[in-house]
């Protein structure tokens, strides 16, 4: 069976976007894949310098998948701290990384450019950590040697680098890695905020998955429509309302909110309907995530689980590349 794996950012708390474009496609996919799927705790590292902050988020990521149904029996399921492994085979690849090509790195760039713009030191305030960031992420995906990776549009540039990380260990030691094969949805940005921006937190315009009814029902009326009255008719193309009932009902349900469209239901009764249909749908995930948030010895040992087994082939895989190299 091919493989597929995919880390997850243990920054921040996860919104509708995030569960509509990358969670309910990751578990869809972890169907049909063995999966790899791992919190990229020490990646936050380089954002986040609160122990808590890290500890918390880590946990409320995991409850968050695990809320919304991923299989930890059918995939690996681990956090990436707990693979040390993968921390070996970032200094073997990080001999392989060409610094001129990290240079190029996005996130890198754009730190050095703003410098420049604020005539501060090119260097201000960037830690080798955030340069380096490409190759730790080419040692989570080669320790695992999957065939598939899919990822949101802004981390292609990392998967480039990552095959050509492998590539270069490759012609060094002759074949040994595959070359991982992005899956880039590029319709990711699925959901809109609620004002028409690209959904963020910066920009306040976001729905927390698991915020309370109460909460999701305000952020639902918070969204921005046109200023038709009831009885006029409604366009679908461009409605936020509409893009939002899109991801969340099945055809005959679209059909049908089409009509309603059509025959110009008001935006307050629209908007009621939403709530419910999307309620509907995370009311059942909301109770197991606190279900879960509450009971964090259970959330523990799933990780343990998967980081068992993730370091048992990590170390099988570990010895290959060594003797490969020679160590
Ligand atoms: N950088 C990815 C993101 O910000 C997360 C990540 C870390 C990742 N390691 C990975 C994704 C390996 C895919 C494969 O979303």
């Amino acid at each position: 069976m091919d493989s597929s794996l995919t880390g997850i950012t243990t920054t921040g708390t996860p919104h509708l976007g995030n569960y509509v474009g990358a969670i309910k496609p990751a578990i869809q996919l972890s169907k049909k894949f063995k999966s790899y799927l791992f919190l990229a705790d020490y990646h936050s590292l380089i954002k986040v310098n609160d122990p808590d902050a890290v500890k918390e988020s880590s946990m409320k990521i995991a409850a968050t998948w695990l809320a919304c149904g991923l299989d930890s029996k059918n995939s690996l399921f681990y956090r990436q701290s707990k693979v040390p492994q993968i921390l070996e085979l970032n200094w073997i690849l990080s001999c392989m990384a060409p610094k001129g090509l990290l240079n190029r790195a996005h996130a890198y760039k754009a730190a050095v450019d703003l410098n420049k713009e604020n005539k501060n030191d090119e260097d201000f305030g960037i830690s080798h950590g955030l340069f380096s960031y490409p190759v730790l992420m080419s040692a989570d995906i080669l320790m695992f040697n999957p065939k598939y990776v899919p990822v949101g549009k802004d981390q292609k540039q990392h998967l480039e680098i990552t095959r050509d990380i492998a590539d270069k260990f490759n012609k060094t030691y002759k074949n040994f890695f595959q070359l991982p094969e992005p899956i880039i949805d590029e319709s990711l940005d699925l959901l809109t905020g609620t004002d028409g921006r690209k959904m963020s937190k910066s920009y306040n315009n976001s729905i927390d998955l698991f915020s309370s009814e109460k909460i999701l029902q305000k952020s639902i009326n918070k969204i921005k429509t046109d200023s038709k009255e009831p009885g006029e008719k409604k366009e679908t193309k461009d409605s936020i309302i509409f893009q939002y009932f899109n991801h969340f009902s099945d055809e005959e349900e679209i059909n049908e909110i089409t009509k309603e469209f059509e025959e110009g239901i008001g935006w307050g009764d629209a908007k009621k309907k939403l709530f419910t249909k999307i309620n509907q749908e995370i009311s059942p995930l909301r109770d197991k995530y606190f279900d879960l948030i509450n009971n964090p010895k259970l959330i523990e040992d799933t990780l343990e689980a998967g980081e068992t087994k993730a370091r048992d082939e990590a170390n099988k895989n570990l010895e290959k590349i060594k003797e490969k190299i020679g160590i």
